[in-house]
């Protein structure tokens, strides 16, 4: 009795920023940006906007979308990196914000694993008899952690030139500020038929099968070092002035375990039910680089079509990126009934995963 997506919706903030725009405010350009990461551009939220705002807003959509009311949910699991505040979580917001009832909401830490993990916790629930109508939300607004100071003047066409010190600032910040953009995605799920348990893994519906991993000796390879309860008080003066609010990134070492780690969670998955590449119709990956997904495809021998991006438009919207591309490819038809998807994310903790689902 696979979950069965039931409803999907995205909320992105209007404001969309070029790698053209970038350039104006730090030493890049768009052919090194399109060239070594495939995105084009991403949408940057208005500072007073969350993930809550932007999570609530899919959460409506994807309600709309499978034509249930909000008091119908009765689990809501939330994922994000950049909560609206640092405690509490985003969950109960969007709960409240979305006019859910007093359901439980819980709120997940996976990164760019987040809504892979939201799914596989809700098919549970929902296979347990625990929920009946589940959500799931990714969101991010990750313009909070660019450090472009007058230069977001310049991207709202407010002033023509950042200051020197924020062009510097900014510069210092390309290897990982070009790569992020804000926005939301939710799905909402019902229990599937119990009939359906009795059928082989290649009748099934609804989420067939679910691998997740999670390897902490790894957790240095992306990481937020500052604002932490290791350290007393737990943010200060010094802290910021280092830099320790920012993301830290080792690319290489990253996009190395992201290409590695993807397509082996894949064959995990189908091995655990005795499936094959051949049976995939789609692979929804996780958008943190277009070469990433590259390697993807060619260790899977698979091509653009069965693996398709939308990081062009979008950049790497952490916990929200697969659940914005599926929207996208169920509006486009791309999900037709049968449909076998692969559900795969990398992301810092790291934690990642793949996660089969047939649509009915
Ligand atoms: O979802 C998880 C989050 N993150 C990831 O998965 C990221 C995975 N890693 C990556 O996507 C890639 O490693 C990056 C896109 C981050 C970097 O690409 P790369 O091809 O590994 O470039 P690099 O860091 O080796 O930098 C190459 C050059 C450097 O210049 P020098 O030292 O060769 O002169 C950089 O300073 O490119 C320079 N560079 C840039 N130039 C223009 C780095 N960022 C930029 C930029 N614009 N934005």
């Amino acid at each position: 009795m696979g979950s069965v997506i039931v409803g999907t919706g995205i909320a992105v903030p209007p404001h969309r920023v070029t790698n053209a725009d970038l350039s104006a405010i730090m030493d890049t350009s768009d052919d090194w940006i399109r060239r070594r990461t495939g995105v084009g551009s991403r949408h940057v939220a208005e500072p007073g906007i969350g993930p809550s705002d932007l999570g609530a807003a899919a959460l409506q959509a994807a309600l709309a979308d499978a034509g249930i009311e909000p008091g119908e949910v009765d689990l809501l699991v939330t994922a994000t990196m950049t909560p609206d505040q640092f405690a509490p979580g985003i969950g109960a917001v969007v709960q409240a914000k979305a006019g859910l009832g007093p359901v439980a909401a819980f709120d997940l830490r996976q990164q760019c694993s987040g809504f892979l993990y939201g799914l596989d916790l809700a098919d549970a629930m929902l296979r347990s008899g625990r929920a009946r109508t589940a959500a799931v939300v990714g969101a991010e607004v990750h313009s909070g952690y660019m450090p472009f100071g007058t230069g977001f003047d310049v991207l709202r066409g407010l002033r023509a030139e950042p200051t020197e010190a924020d062009r510097a600032a900014a510069t210092a910040s390309r290897a990982w500020s070009v790569l992020f953009g804000d926005g939301a995605g939710a799905a909402v799920l019902r229990a599937g038929d119990p009939a359906t348990d009795a059928l082989s893994p290649a009748e099934r519906t609804g989420v067939v099968a679910s691998r997740l991993f999670s390897d902490g000796t790894e957790f240095e390879l992306i990481q937020v070092r500052g604002l932490g309860f290791r350290h007393q008080p737990y943010v200060d003066a010094e802290q910021l002035a280092a830099g320790l609010h920012l993301p830290e990134m080792n690319g290489a070492e990253l996009f190395r375990r992201a290409s590695i780690a993807m397509p082996a969670a894949v064959r995990a998955v189908l091995d655990d039910v005795g499936l094959s590449i051949a049976d995939l119709d789609l692979v929804v990956c996780h958008q943190a680089n277009e070469r990433i997904v590259d390697v993807v495809r060619s260790s899977l021998g698979i091509d653009a079509e069965v693996a398709p991006t939308n990081i062009e438009r979008y950049g790497n919207t952490t916990a929200a990126t697969v659940a914005i591309l599926f929207h996208e490819l169920r509006l486009s038809g791309r999900v037709p009934s049968g449909a076998l998807v692969c559900f795969v994310a990398f992301g810092a903790g790291s934690h990642w995963g793949a996660l089969l689902y047939r649509q009915p």
